[in-house]
């Protein structure tokens, strides 16, 4: 199913997938970026999920030869964000202990992030400001990196849509809620903490 969805997306010539609005046809031998960006100047919140890894793996699977678009070097790997003691770094077994934890200790804020995204580059700072004042609190602050070989999981057991999709996991439920907003202050989060915990 979802195959199928990539193999239509990616036949017409969208080079990003999760954020409808985001994405627009690239032809063959435009630049990604004038397809992933576009939007940039408008409402520019989010990172489509960047294919990546598709071009390499399902893409010869699905028999298409990569569309002409070019994997943009460097944008994957580089430096990690949101380094803090003050956030917990999840592991993969980490964040599905969270998702089936009907009851835990405390509540948890996550980021799902890629460090290459921009915008997931422009909240850190208001993010680790969150997660020093709430330190103590009572709330865990974490962060998971979903891009990559966590990308397949992501969509499917945490509302991956794009980067970055910030999830509260409350003490009560297993399953977490999605932040909403685009707006990622450290007023604004504060406020989304508040109000689920
Ligand atoms: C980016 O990802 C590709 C494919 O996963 C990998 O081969 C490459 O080494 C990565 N680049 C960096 C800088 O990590
Ligand atoms: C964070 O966790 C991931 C997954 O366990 C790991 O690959 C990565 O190296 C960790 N990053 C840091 C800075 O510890
Ligand atoms: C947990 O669930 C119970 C029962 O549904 C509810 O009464 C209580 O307010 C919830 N607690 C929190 C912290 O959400």
């Amino acid at each position: 199913m979802l195959m199928l969805l990539l193999f239509i997306v990616f036949g017409q010539g969208y080079v990003s997938i999760g954020c409808e609005p985001c994405t627009r046809p690239v032809l063959p031998g435009q630049h990604e970026r004038e397809g992933r960006w576009w939007w940039e100047d408008a409402r520019a919140k989010e990172c489509g999920l960047h294919k990546g890894n598709l071009q390499q793996d399902d893409a010869a699977k699905l028999g298409t030869n990569g569309n002409g678009v070019a994997a943009a070097n460097g944008i994957n790997g580089t430096v990690d964000i949101f380094e803090t003691q003050a956030i917990v770094n999840l592991s993969r077994p980490g964040i599905e202990n969270l998702l089936k934890l009907e009851k835990r200790q405390e509540p948890w804020l996550v980021v799902l992030y890629a460090p290459w995204c921009r915008f997931c580059q422009a909240m850190e700072a208001s993010y680790v400001e969150l997660a020093e004042k709430l330190s103590g609190s009572g709330v865990k602050v974490g962060k998971f990196r979903a891009d990559g070989d966590q990308k397949p999981f992501a969509q499917k057991e945490l509302q991956l849509g794009s980067f970055p999709t910030i999830l509260f996991f409350p003490k009560n439920t297993s399953k977490p809620i999605k932040y909403p907003s685009e707006k990622r202050d450290v007023d604004s989060l504060l406020t989304f903490v508040n109000a689920l915990r």
